[in-house]
């Protein structure tokens, strides 16, 4: 059996945009989080912006101010590694190499206690490669969170073939703690969301090599034809073409499928730097 119970203290590493999101929901949770930045400066910074979004919350009706200075207050910012010992679970959100992630575990591992769980919130690598270099391989999991990650429901938990049964357990009731809908899924490239929505995304970008419509249609089209917040071509920009095209090379390698094989348009534009909406153009401008 799984016990969230037992977990009282979070350590988040990374400050990215995950990072930040992780930090804010884990501590809306009521737990204590600790954030660890390479910089004082980025955790602290980090703080600042979950106090930004905290007072927005607040402004709009949906927290009190007590309750944004209770949440503020379970978070503290660190550069310091060894800040995250005590921590019951860490979860890791740096940027997405596995190398990277590697030597982060290996340290974690002689650092957090031992019955500390390990999760990572990869997109895409392997979990049992990060469980593989550590001492305890069936306390590590992949707690995968969505973007933006206080607003959207669903929490991926991921089991490498090394989890016990208590840990997957333990990390299904963390994120059903945290508000979210849970669910399980193996260790494969793209767990089920990424999966999914790959291929449609990339065989948006092919129907429009092809000459089939423009991108303006087939984004009305799935907007109006399938309910979708957000056409194909306006959903690339947002994830950003980079991550996007990372994430279709890392499916690609795991299956061989050739809906997974990223389109020569999306390679092109990210050669190019077009990256999307946070190089201000990609498929479209702005
Ligand atoms: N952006 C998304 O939509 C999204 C959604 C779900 C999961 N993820 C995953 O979350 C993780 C972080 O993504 P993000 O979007 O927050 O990225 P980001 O680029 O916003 O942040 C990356 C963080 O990693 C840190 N970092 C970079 N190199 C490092 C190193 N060598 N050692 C330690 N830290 C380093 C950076 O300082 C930064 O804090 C990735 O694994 C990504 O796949 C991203």
């Amino acid at each position: 059996m799984g016990d969230a119970d037992r977990i009282a203290k979070v350590g988040i590493l990374g400050s990215g945009i995950m990072g930040a999101g992780l930090a804010e929901v884990a501590a809306r949770a009521g737990y204590d989080v600790v954030v660890r930045s390479r910089s004082r400066a980025a955790a602290t910074a980090m703080v600042e912006s979950i106090d930004r979004a905290l007072t927005k919350a607040v402004e709009r009706g949906k927290a009190t101010e007590e309750e944004r200075k209770e949440i503020l207050a379970r978070i503290t910012a660190t550069d310091h590694l060894g800040a995250l010992a005590d921590c019951d679970l860490v979860i890791e959100s740096v940027v997405e190499d596995l190398a990277v992630k590697q030597a982060l575990f290996a340290e974690l591992e002689q650092i957090v206690k031992p019955t500390g769980i390990l999760a990572t919130n990869t997109s895409t690598l392997p979990v049992v490669e990060l469980a593989m270099v550590t001492q305890r391989p069936d306390q590590v999991v992949g707690i995968h969170f969505f973007n933006p990650a206080p607003a959207m429901k669903l929490v991926e938990v991921i089991r490498p073939i090394t989890a016990s049964d208590a840990t997957i357990a333990t990390a299904l009731e963390f994120a059903k703690s945290c508000g979210k809908d849970a669910v399980e899924v193996a260790d494969r490239a793209g767990f089920i969301v990424n999966a999914l929505l790959f291929p449609y995304l990339n065989n948006a970008i092919r129907l429009w090599e092809q000459g089939t419509a423009t991108m303006e249609d087939i984004d009305t089209a799935m907007r109006g034809g399938c309910n979708f917040p957000m056409g194909p071509f306006a959903l690339l920009d947002l994830v950003g073409l980079d991550t996007s095209l990372a994430i279709l090379d890392a499916l690609y390698a795991e299956f061989r499928d050739p809906n997974y094989a990223a389109m020569p348009t999306l390679r092109r534009k990210v050669a190019a730097g077009q990256l999307g909406r946070k190089t201000k153009r990609g498929f479209y401008e702005y």
